[in-house]
């Protein structure tokens, strides 16, 4: 799967910029609240927007402080996956019970330097694992090939059947790296800088997944 990241596009003209990506899996939308990371980026008001503007299944990255407040209102406006970050949650069983009793798929993402093995009790609740392949915060950096030994990790617990969840990773993912995280058994990738920065966003998201599913 691939989730093109609108962080990458042209913020007034959200509905275009949907539009030209039609065929993705997921619309991946960063919400950012200069707390948690030090830039500040959307909130619910343009989810609910979005929601109307495009029938492409929402998935909210929240990089924000208190998630266990905050989130489940993305599911309420219609997210179809709502990931929280597990360095900023305080209950994370609870808030992943508490998403999918409003309707949405549980995400949980881990940063760079955040170690697989504590979260998979977690893990368990939830049903999509995002793995960060840069520094949460700003798009366009490069990818972190080290992240790659923890989604080999992911990858067999899903495979004995440790874990269900989609295996989702974020950050610096284009044409040089996707096969790479591809072969270490990721599912659905995150493009923005490289789907929007683009000429053709909707040729270059489907060059990407040609490339993932040659490399799979
Ligand atoms: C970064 C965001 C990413 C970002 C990825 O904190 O979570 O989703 O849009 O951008 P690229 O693909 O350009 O690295
Ligand atoms: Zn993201």
């Amino acid at each position: 799967m691939i989730a093109p990241s609108i962080l990458s596009a042209d913020f007034a003209r959200l509905a275009d910029e949907a539009a030209a990506v039609a065929s993705a899996d997921w619309l991946h939308v960063d919400v950012m609240d200069a707390h948690f990371v030090p830039n500040l980026t959307i909130g619910l008001p343009v989810v609910k927007s979005l929601r109307k503007a495009t029938d492409l299944p929402l998935d909210c990255h929240l990089m924000i402080d208190d998630p266990d407040r905050w989130a489940i209102a993305y599911a309420e406006a219609g997210a179809y996956n709502v990931t929280v970050h597990v360095e900023a949650a305080n209950d994370p069983v609870q808030l992943a019970k508490n998403l999918r009793a409003a309707g949405a798929k549980a995400g949980l993402s881990l940063k760079p330097g955040t170690p697989l093995e504590p979260c998979v009790e977690v893990l368990k609740h939830y049903d999509t694992l995002l793995v960060m392949s840069v520094e949460p915060g700003f798009g366009g950096q490069s990818f972190m090939a080290e992240v790659l030994d923890k989604v080999r990790a992911a990858r067999r617990l899903v495979d004995t059947g440790h874990l269900k969840l989609v295996i989702e990773i974020d950050g610096g993912i284009n044409a040089d790296t996707i096969e790479q995280a591809a072969e270490a058994g990721v599912d659905c990738f995150v493009a923005g800088s490289a789907v929007y920065d683009a000429a053709d966003p909707g040729a270059a998201l489907e060059r990407l997944r040609e490339q993932a599913t040659r490399a799979r």
